[in-house]
């Protein structure tokens, strides 16, 4: 049975959703059929975020480097992503919750972008909560983006170097202005943070869980929720 404590849940949840290739494998289904899968536990994720009142959730959809998958492969996963903007933006609507992105969305094919675009457009002054998706997405190239945008500013005779502080990085990150993630889930047993938010993840508290994506539930999720509250957060400080 989950005990949660409600005062002391994470305000912004990441999640890196591993693992769905090798749910299907382990079935004798196509890698697509595990995304599909895949796609369910989303919905499941962000339903158990909203009922728990938690106003941030990032999920890790589509790296910098999946682009390297197979043509077919990108191409499913770009067009069930579609599918699902479109699907799920009614609900998106009717209970409040912001989308929006982060990554180099100028890489998606035009009809994900255009999809994209209209549900950030429609969602935008939801309150409840904020999902977002990191598509195209890479820690290292988020920071090269932001170290380029800083270079431009110091060129330009608008900064000077000894005012960089941890302050102006965080202004140039395509998470700009979100809070860094309490805690980082990872589903498929991998040990990585796989480029992920590599700047905001900090202080966050890591669960790694062999199950994998599609097969991750509420009670999975409540289960992750129960380890971080019994999790004692220092940041990097001594209390007695
Ligand atoms: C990792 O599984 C998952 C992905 C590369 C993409 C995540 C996509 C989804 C969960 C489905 C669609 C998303 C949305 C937001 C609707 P993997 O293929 O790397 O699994 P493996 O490590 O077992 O091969």
């Amino acid at each position: 049975m989950v005990n949660l404590n409600p005062e002391k849940l994470p305000r912004h949840v990441a999640v890196i959703m591993d693992g769905n290739g090798r749910w299907a494998k382990q079935r004798g289904l196509s890698r697509i059929k595990g995304h599909h899968k895949g796609a369910d536990a989303v919905r499941d994720v962000v339903k158990t975020t909203r009922e728990l009142g938690i106003p941030w959730l990032t999920l890790y959809a589509f790296s910098e480097e999946n682009w390297k998958r197979s043509a077919f492969e990108v191409k499913t996963l770009m067009e069930l992503l579609e599918r699902f903007l479109k699907e799920e933006l009614h609900e998106m609507l009717e209970h409040k919750i912001r989308l929006q992105c982060v990554g180099r969305i100028s890489r998606l094919p035009q009809r994900t972008r255009e999809a994209l675009e209209v549900s950030i457009e429609k969602t935008k002054d939801n309150t409840a909560m904020t999902l977002t998706l990191a598509l195209s997405y890479g820690g290292r190239q988020e920071l090269t983006d932001a170290a380029r945008a800083v270079g431009a500013l110091i060129a330009a005779g608008r900064l000077s170097p000894d005012d960089i502080s941890e302050q102006t990085i965080s202004r140039y990150l395509y998470t700009y202005p979100m809070p860094d993630p309490d805690l980082l889930i990872r589903t498929g047993g991998e040990y990585r943070v796989s480029n992920f938010l590599l700047w905001q993840i900090a202080y966050t508290e890591l669960y790694v869980t062999s199950i994998f994506w599609p097969d991750f539930g509420k009670s999975d999720y409540l289960a992750a929720l129960e380890n971080y509250q019994q999790r004692e957060r220092r940041f990097g400080a001594v209390f007695d």
